[in-house]
């Protein structure tokens, strides 16, 4: 330890008596939904692949092609040294995937929700976010100088009120996940729509976990809820359901102008590597050619939740689609029987502070498309007795 830095020890010990240490670890890949870690192989219920598109060998071969005909990375900020055509042709895909006359890259999801937000709200501005909300989105509200209000979790009876005492702030904004990545539940955005006419405000949207997933064409939450219209910036991974790297917003060419001219973290960071961008096209290809694959998860999600009914557990009752939060609540807790599920076979997050309240540790399962009938059932059987035995 650096004598600079003596304190560092401390923090490191304080988070592991209060068991919030994170440990690093090593897990790679396999086909099928599976992945190898220290333990050996196990089913990978922790990652965001919702539609197995990851490994899909078609995914793959497109960033090979684009690899192999171009360069790595993008060696520079695109405004410098310009994009490539991997670049164009994604932004274009995107636009028409998401239905919009344009889109713009960023290199992260984090990136995008951050640099839309700093861009586009500023001091005198009033934001209220959601208290659930993935750190992107406060860390842009944040970063944007605008008066900040976080309303307790779908508060909406709050956040019209702050709404309506903003009246002298310049604009006012709602921000929101539309599915809350760590309860799995989906934002009321009919309701955050109306609110927002009536309060002449505008809704920023963060669709990272219902692009893919939600929604007739897989256009997210939006679409499945007939707001799309209403909403007047909607936010994207590459990263979750299209199984690649990277992050985007797809709207109007005015909006998308702006972004390019003032979204710093797309402005002062080096491009997507091109064979992201040609990878996620061939993925959002896949997404729009293959609807089975969003049914198939839509029926695995169902049966896991029945099967965890079966076994005694009651996930919160919001949660629904993909992302099925088991609340254990002390985070030791959490991480041993994530560790016991990960001896037999089940790889399975254990969420803590600060990612979410301290009492409120948790198991967060993630289903996939890629996962059987047998595996759910089994999971939820083991998750049943672990709970029951050890919290
Ligand atoms: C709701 C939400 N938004 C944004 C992000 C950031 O996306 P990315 O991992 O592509 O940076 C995440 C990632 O965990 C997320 O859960």
């Amino acid at each position: 330890m650096s004598h600079s830095l003596p304190w560092i020890a401390d923090a490191l010990n304080e988070l592991a008596a209060e068991g919030l240490l994170r440990r690093r670890r090593v897990t790679r890949l396999l086909a099928d939904g599976h992945c190898e870690t220290d333990t050996g192989s196990v089913i990978d219920f922790a990652s965001n692949d919702y539609l197995n598109l990851a490994s899909d060998p078609r995914v793959i071969a497109a960033a090979v092609e684009a690899l192999q005909s171009g360069s790595v990375g993008a060696r520079a900020s695109p405004l410098v040294c310009g994009r490539t055509e991997w670049h164009e042709r994604l932004e274009q895909r995107l636009a028409q995937f998401e239905a919009q006359p344009d889109a713009i890259l960023f290199p992260t999801g984090m990136a995008a929700n951050v640099g839309t937000i700093a861009a586009l709200c500023g001091p005198g501005d009033l934001i209220l976010c959601d208290r659930f909300n993935h750190a992107s989105l406060v860390d842009g509200c944040r970063l944007s100088q605008a008066q900040l209000r976080v309303y307790r979790h779908d508060d909406l009876a709050t956040l019209e009120r702050e709404l309506k005492k903003g009246a002298a702030n310049a604009r006012r904004w709602i921000v929101t996940d539309t599915v809350f990545s760590m309860d799995g539940d989906l934002a009321p955005l009919p309701d955050l729509c109306d609110i927002a006419g009536r309060c002449g405000a505008n809704l920023i949207v963060d669709e990272a976990h219902a692009t893919g997933v939600f929604g007739d064409n897989g256009r997210g939450a939006c679409e499945a809820l007939n707001v799309e219209d209403r909403v007047a910036v909607r936010i994207g991974t590459l990263s979750k359901a299209i199984g690649v790297q990277g992050g985007f917003v797809a709207g109007p060419s005015e909006l998308i102008e702006f972004l390019w001219n003032r979204a710093r973290t797309q402005m002062y960071s080096t491009a997507l590597a091109p064979a992201f961008c040609a990878a996620a096209a061939v993925a959002l290809d896949i997404i729009s050619n293959e609807p089975w694959r969003r049914t198939q998860l839509a029926a695995a999600c169902t049966l896991f939740r029945t099967q965890l009914r079966i076994a005694g557990i009651e996930s919160t009752a919001t949660s629904c689609g993909p992302i099925v939060p088991v609340i254990v609540g002390d985070p030791q807790a959490a991480v041993r029987v994530a560790a016991r599920l990960e001896q037999q076979g089940f790889l399975v997050g254990a969420i803590r502070s600060p990612t979410v309240p301290k009492e409120t540790s948790r198991l967060r399962i993630v289903i996939t498309c890629a996962h059987r009938d047998e595996d759910l059932g089994r999971l939820a059987m083991a998750i049943g007795e672990e709970v029951t035995q050890f919290v």
